[in-house]
């Protein structure tokens, strides 16, 4: 085509260019109405319990942080959005990038425009060092899109593997959560449900029905309760989106940005360190329970402390919290329940939460109080020594500093999994009335003693007289300080101040490992 030509098509008068407020206000009317809605959506979300996208981007960021990306953006369905609400915002100041699926868009399922939405924050978060926070609520792959939408989950699988240990993920499940979909919360260092709208399964009730004849509801199967008590897939587990996100923040405010940064200390010009209550809070005799939670009460800052899977494997007790405004992660037996054993899934807990610690710099305090491991076929069959070996692995190779306190009892191979000296723990405190042994006086005597026991006229006698002897020579405190396992044996009262001292001499604690692609973790 010649320049005449297009000249002769020129049409005679300009089309009227709009004014620059009349261009603004085209804009702000159809911001507002992607940001509204499709009024009868939203109402359906809201009969159903649930916020919409914005309102809980609006309850987790700083009033007004919130920057979003690519609006306009549509997808195969000609959706603006395609379904998700993308960008960053913050947290009490600190950057987060976030995306929250829009259930009232075709159910919030993932098309492909969808995942490059996701898949954009994602990188940007690893880019700029932040954490990123996923508020899922979601029929799953869009099933009009095909193989198309299971390449856009692989895309964030793959993204979140990449991003693992290097800044915090966070889930959060505010609705359905099914198929492969489930594996990104999974992927997640933490993992929030609110009871009754959210649940995650691998397969529906109808696909159980057909294949085992089971039936369940949506909820059986795969709500909050489920996998905040059974599986062990949920971290926390809350009544409602509220209080849900105020937590998400709650524990934002504990976590580092990234690997590189030292977790977010704040001032403490009021240490308040003698606690006499420690020393009435633990029993002497060694199987009276009590609850370690009233320990991390009286051992952290202002007595507050957030709870990780409180409703799972509860022999174990796994928290952050702040000791003179530096957070620590605190990993305890709990009497209270099973009376502080280790089992399989107490094993996974605490292992998860330790590898998490250290993949971020965080301190570690082992408060234990342990007489063993959970005995049975049930516990051998499930892979009790594959789990096991999880914290094992977990605590050797953590190089952050490592606190150990023995409050009451550490028994066999227990004592040495809970970060004992052996395995590398930088501080070892015993309180005076602790029992560091293979196992307990009686059983020991039982064992060493079978022959004489046998052959005694009185035998119960003969055993007291041996457990007596027994405990007096090796169950104490002092033969373990004697042989440098433990580093000082110190008044209960005086816990709070001796592990915060100790933390203070390990801040700047390097340690140099060979170099190798990556470990074996048992998994
Ligand atoms: C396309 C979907 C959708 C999906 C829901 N919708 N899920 N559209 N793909 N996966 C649409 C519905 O058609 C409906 O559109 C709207 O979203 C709301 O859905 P409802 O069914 O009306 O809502 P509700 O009754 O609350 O039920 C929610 C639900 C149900 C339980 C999630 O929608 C459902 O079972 N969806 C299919 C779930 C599924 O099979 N997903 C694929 C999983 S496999 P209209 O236009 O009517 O409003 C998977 C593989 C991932 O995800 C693999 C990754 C590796």
């Amino acid at each position: 085509m010649s320049i005449t030509e297009v000249d002769v098509r020129q049409p005679a008068r300009p089309a009227p260019r709009r004014s620059m407020p009349e261009l603004r206000d085209r804009r702000d009317q159809l911001a507002t109405r992607i940001a509204l809605g499709d009024a009868g959506a939203v109402e359906r979300q809201h009969r159903l319990g649930k916020r919409t996208a914005r309102e809980r981007l609006e309850l987790l960021l700083d009033e007004g942080s919130f920057v979003e990306v690519e609006m306009y953006r549509k997808g195969a369905g000609g959706a603006y959005t395609d379904g998700v609400v993308a960008g960053s915002g913050t947290v009490d100041g600190r950057r987060v990038f976030v995306y929250a699926q829009d259930f009232t868009i075709s159910g919030g399922s993932l098309g492909a425009a969808h995942a490059a939405k996701i898949h954009k924050v994602m990188d940007l978060a690893l880019a700029t060092g932040s954490p990123i926070v996923a508020l899922n609520d979601s029929g799953g792959a869009r099933i009009q899109e095909g193989v198309q939408a299971l390449d856009g989950y692989g895309g964030i699988f793959r993204r979140q593997v990449e991003a693992s240990g290097v800044i915090p993920q966070i889930a959060v499940v505010l609705g359905p959560c099914a198929g492969g979909a489930a594996y990104s919360p999974a992927l997640a260092d933490f993992t929030f449900m609110v009871r009754d709208t959210a649940q995650m399964y691998l397969t529906g009730p109808d696909v159980v029905a057909a294949v085992s004849g089971e039936r369940v509801t949506h909820n059986q199967l795969g709500g909050a309760d489920v996998h905040g008590s059974l599986s062990g897939v949920a971290s926390f587990v809350h009544d409602d989106e509220d209080s849900c996100l105020a937590d998400v923040r709650y524990l934002l405010s504990l976590l580092p940005a990234n690997n590189l940064e030292p977790p977010p200390a704040v001032p403490h010009d009021d240490p308040d360190d003698l606690r006499p209550a420690l020393a009435d809070l633990v029993p002497v005799e060694p199987n009276r329970p009590y609850d370690m939670r009233d320990v991390l009460v009286e051992l952290l800052d202002d007595g507050e402390f957030l709870e990780v899977h409180q409703g799972w494997a509860g022999n174990v007790l796994c928290a952050f919290g702040r000791l003179h405004g530096e957070v620590v992660g605190v990993v305890g037996n709990q009497p209270r329940v099973l009376a502080g054993v280790l089992d399989t899934a107490a094993s996974q807990k605490a292992a998860r939460f330790v590898r998490f610690c250290d993949a971020f710099g965080i301190p570690l305090v082992t408060l234990v109080d342990v007489p063993g491991f959970l005995p049975g076929t049930e516990q051998e069959y499930g892979g009790a020594i594959r789990h096991g070996a999880k914290l094992l692995y977990a605590y050797c190779e953590a190089s952050v500093p490592r606190v150990q306190v023995i409050l009451r009892k550490a028994y066999g191979g227990a004592y040495i999994v809970m970060d004992s000296r052996s395995i590398g723990c930088d501080l070892s405190l015993a309180w005076p009335t602790n029992e560091i042994a293979v196992m307990g006086a009686e059983a020991a005597v039982n064992v060493v003693h079978r022959k004489e026991l046998a052959a005694a006229a009185d035998p119960d006698e003969l055993r007291a007289v041996l457990t007596a002897k027994y405990t007096e020579e090796l169950v104490h405190p002092y033969y373990a300080a004697e042989r440098g396992l433990v580093d000082d044996v110190i008044d209960p009262a005086e816990t709070r101040s001796a592990v915060a001292r100790g933390l203070a001499v390990l801040r700047d604690k390097r340690r140099r490992v060979p170099a190798r692609k990556h470990g074996n973790v048992p998994l």
